[in-house]
C-alpha cells in the first residue's frame, strides 16, 4: 500500500526546507507525492531558481495566491487548497516553516479532516508581534506529527499541551539541503566571481517588517555605509526591502556597499561559506551560518532559534542598527562552535520518511 503525501510550499525558505523531502518522496515507490506551490513567492529569483538549483520536482498544483495582506494570502490558500485536498485525499499533508502558506495549508487540511505534519515545529520567539509566531503556534496546534530540530522545541510543545507521542526529533531538513549541495556551492567560488577576497566581506540579508517597514531601515543603511569603509558589504535585497528602499528620499551610496538582486541558493551559500560574517534577520540564515561556522549577527531583539546562540555562531544585536558598525570589533571575539546541534547532519529527511512509514504504512 502506498502512502499518499501532499506537501505545500510557498516561499523561499519553504523550498529550501522541503527540497530533499520532495525528492525522496518522489523517488521512493512506497510513497505517492503531490507537491503544491501556493505562489506566495513568485519572482524568478524568489521561486523558480530554487526549483532549478535544488532539483525540486515541478509542482503538481500551482495556486497563484501572490502578494496581499496576511488575511488575503491566508484566505486564498484556504479556498485554493480545499478542492485539491478533496480530489487528492492524501494520508498526510506536510507543511514546513512558519509563513502564511504554512498556517493556511495546515488549517485547510485540518478542516477537511486530513492529518498534518509540521516540519520545523516548536520554534518560539515569544514575540507575538511577529506574524510568524502566530503562524507557528496555530500550525502546531493543528498538527498531528510535530517534526522538531532543536531541543527546546519539545519543551514548548509540551507546555502548549501537544501530545508527547506526536513529537519526533528528526533533525534539520534545511541542513540536509546544505549537506547535499555543499560541494556544488563550494566549487562555485562566488566570492571570486564578485571580485571579493574570502573572509574579507560581510554578507547581509534583511527583510523582517519590524526592521524594514519602519525608520530603522534608513538607520541600517547609514550604518552599512559606515561598515563598508572597513569591509566590503554584499547585500542581496529581498523584494519587500527593495520596495522600501525605493520609497526613501535618497538611496545609500558607497563603492563597497553592493546592493544586488536576491541570489539563487548556490551563489548565496557560496558567499556565506567564505564570508567574514553575516548580518541578518533571516531565520534560515541563522541556522546555515551556525552549521558553516560563520559568525552571524542578528538584527533582532529575539530569536526562535536560541540553539544558534548556545551551540552556534549567532549573536543578537537587538533591533539596533547602530550596532552594525561594531561588527569589525565584535568579529575579533567571535567563537567557533565545537559541533553542529544534534540532528543537523544531512539525515533528517530519512528520519521523517521512517516516521511517515510507521504512522501511515498500515
Ligand atoms: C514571507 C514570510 C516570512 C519569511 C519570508 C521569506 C509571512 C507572513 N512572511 O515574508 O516569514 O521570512 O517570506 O522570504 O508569510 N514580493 C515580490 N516578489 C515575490 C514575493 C514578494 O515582489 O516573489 C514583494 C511583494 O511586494 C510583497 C512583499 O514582497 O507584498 C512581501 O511578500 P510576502 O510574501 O507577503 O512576505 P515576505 O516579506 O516575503
Ligand atoms: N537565501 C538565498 N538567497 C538570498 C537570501 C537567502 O538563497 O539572496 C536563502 C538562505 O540561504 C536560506 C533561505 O533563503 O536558505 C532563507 O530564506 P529567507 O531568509 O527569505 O526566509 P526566513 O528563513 O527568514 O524565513
Amino acid at each position: 500500500m502506498t502512502i499518499r503525501v501532499l506537501s505545500v510550499v510557498g516561499t523561499r525558505p519553504n523550498f529550501v526546507k522541503m527540497a530533499p523531502l520532495a525528492q525522496a518522496l518522489t523517488r521512493d515507490t512506497s510513497f505517492e507525492h503531490v507537491l503544491v506551490h501556493t505562489g506566495q513567492h513568485y519572482d524568478f529569483q524568489m521561486s523558480s531558481v530554487f526549483f532549478e538549483e535544488l532539483e525540486l520536482p515541478t509542482p503538481d498544483v500551482y495556486l497563484g495566491v501572490g502578494s496581499g495582506s496576511h488575511t488575503m494570502q491566508t484566505a486564498r490558500v484556504l479556498s485554493g487548497l480545499e478542492p485539491v485536498l478533496d480530489a487528492r485525499r492524501p494520508d498526510v499533508v506536510l507543511v514546513p516553516g512558519d509563513v502564511n502558506s504554512t498556517l493556511a495549508a495546515a488549517l485547510a487540511a485540518h478542516q477537511s479532516g486530513f492529518p498534518v505534519g509540521h516540519v520545523e515545529a516548536g520554534l518560539r520567539s515569544f514575540d507575538r508581534t511577529m506574524p510568524e509566531e502566530i503562524n507557528r503556534i496555530v500550525t502546531d496546534q493543528l498538527s498531528d506529527l510535530l517534526f522538531i530540530h532543536s531541543p527546546e522545541a519539545r519543551d514548548h510543545l509540551i507546555a502548549e499541551r501537544r501530545p508527547a507521542e506526536g513529537i519526533h526529533a528528526v533533525g534539520n531538513t534545511m541542513i540536509d539541503t546544505l549537506v547535499q549541495l555543499r560541494s556544488a556551492f563550494s566549487q562555485r567560488a562566488a566570492a571570486a566571481a564578485f571580485g571579493l577576497d574570502p573572509r574579507r566581506y560581510v554578507l547581509v540579508t534583511l527583510h523582517r517588517p519590524a526592521l524594514v517597514d519602519g525608520p530603522e531601515l534608513e538607520a541600517a543603511l547609514e550604518a552599512l555605509v559606515t561598515l563598508a569603509d572597513e569591509l566590503p558589504v554584499m547585500f542581496p535585497i529581498h523584494p519587500r526591502t527593495r520596495a522600501r528602499i525605493a520609497a526613501l528620499p535618497s538611496a545609500p551610496s558607497h563603492p563597497e556597499l553592493r546592493l544586488i538582486e536576491p541570489l539563487g541558493y548556490l551563489d548565496f551559500l557560496s558567499l556565506l561559506e567564505t564570508a567574514a560574517a553575516v548580518l541578518t534577520d533571516s531565520g534560515g540564515v541563522q541556522e546555515e551560518s551556525t552549521y558553516l561556522g560563520v559568525p552571524c549577527f542578528t538584527l533582532r531583539e529575539n530569536t526562535e532559534r536560541p540553539v544558534t546562540i548556545h551551540q552556534g555562531t549567532n549573536q543578537l544585536l537587538g533591533l539596533n542598527p547602530r550596532r552594525i558598525t561594531e561588527i569589525p570589533d565584535l568579529l575579533s571575539q567571535a567563537r567557533t562552535p565545537a559541533a553542529p546541534p544534534a540532528g543537523w547532519d544531512g539525515q533528517a529527511t530519512s528520519r521523517i520518511l521512517a516516521v511517515l512509514r510507521d504512522s501511515f504504512g498500515g
